[in-house]
């Protein structure tokens, strides 16, 4: 490691102390030079490091492995963390490296430079600001089943953003606090030779983007616990209550291959279920329907206008949109 990620580590561990240039040396041999052109580098890369009277802080907890670990000691599955500075996508990262990740490791970045949304469209994330969070799974199923793990996914994260206010799944894989987007989830799937060999859990929150950090067509849609809170929060408390969510749904599903106890869920915390929305598809001009439900595969049942019958949806092929032309 280099002197600069032997800094950032001790800054990480140490927040929200700060660390001065004799205790830090005291570990690390250095000159006071090496110190500051340390931090200087880690300012640089844009981690959220200040001074004060010669010492160095962080603004904004980070990720931090050995505090993952210490709270995701009694999970149910065992969870292995690989935490990068920077990278493109996780998702990517984790795909491209697949057979090299057991099952149940979780890829982090600090920062996320080219992170993918549903559909082809951009998730962009500012250093230290937002979770970039890839799971690794093998589970023995078939393709039909994938749209089952952006519900079961959905259930676990809105159940471990609860604690930071009125939380509520807006199907099929956004999560939504006081009526504006926090998280989305993307799930990819990994096929050799047409065999489905695994999937990767793609998370993205907004833990501290401030408004400024959003482009101007997105704030009426999108926020951040810092915004909604108005509090700092852990990064490292939200993954690991993810975490544990995510392993109750999964371990019993794997179990029994009951969907009720995550579709019950998400249909309680539906912010669509009764409403009026636009359902849009590729190639096909937008259709207003009224939502019913949501069936045991993950699907959104639908009411078109003017049809005698109820429509399934399935989350690769559709995007929703409130008809008011909100968001919700
Ligand atoms: C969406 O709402 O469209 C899904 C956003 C998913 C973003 C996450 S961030 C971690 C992982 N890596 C990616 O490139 N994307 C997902």
């Amino acid at each position: 490691m280099t002197l600069d990620q032997h800094l950032l580590q001790i800054l990480i561990d140490t927040y929200p102390d700060t660390v001065s240039f004799e205790s830090f040396s005291r570990q690390y041999t250095c000159s006071k030079e090496d110190f500051l052109e340390a931090s200087r580098i880690l300012k640089n890369k844009k981690y959220p490091v200040s001074y004060t009277n010669s010492s160095l802080y962080l603004t904004l907890p980070l990720i931090s492995k050995s505090k993952l670990s210490r709270l995701t000691q009694h999970t149910k599955t065992h969870h292995p963390f690989i935490v990068k500075e920077a990278i493109p996508s996780t998702n990517t990262f984790a795909l491209n490296s697949f057979s090299s990740f057991e099952e149940g490791s979780v890829i982090l970045a600090h920062h996320q430079t080219k992170g993918k949304g549903r559909l082809g469209r951009q998730w962009s994330a500012t250093m230290g600001k937002s979770i970039a969070l890839s799971l690794v799974l093998r589970p023995t199923i078939d393709s039909q089943s994938l749209p089952l793990f952006t519900q079961l996914t959905a259930a676990a994260l809105c159940q471990a953003l609860k604690a930071y206010g009125d939380t509520q799944i807006k199907w099929p894989n956004d999560i939504v606090l006081n009526g504006k987007k926090v998280a989305g989830i993307l799930i990819e799937s990994q096929f050799q030779e047409n065999r489905l060999e695994g999937l990767v859990i793609g998370i993205g929150i907004n833990t501290h983007l401030e408004p400024d950090d959003f482009e101007d067509s997105l704030l009426h849609k999108a926020t951040s616990l810092k915004i909604e809170t108005k509090q700092t929060v852990d990064p490292n408390v939200i993954i690991a209550d993810f975490l544990i969510e995510f392993d109750q749904f999964y371990t019993d599903w794997l179990e029994t291959r009951q969907t009720f106890p995550f579709i019950s869920l998400c249909k309680k915390e539906s912010a669509l279920l009764g409403k009026e929305i636009h359902v849009y598809s590729p190639n096909e001009p937008p259709k207003t329907a009224t939502v019913k439900d949501i069936n045991e595969k993950g699907e959104l049942i639908v009411h078109y206008q003017g049809h005698a019958q109820l429509t399934p949806l399935q989350s690769l092929d559709f995007s929703v949109r409130n008809s008011q032309n909100g968001y919700i």
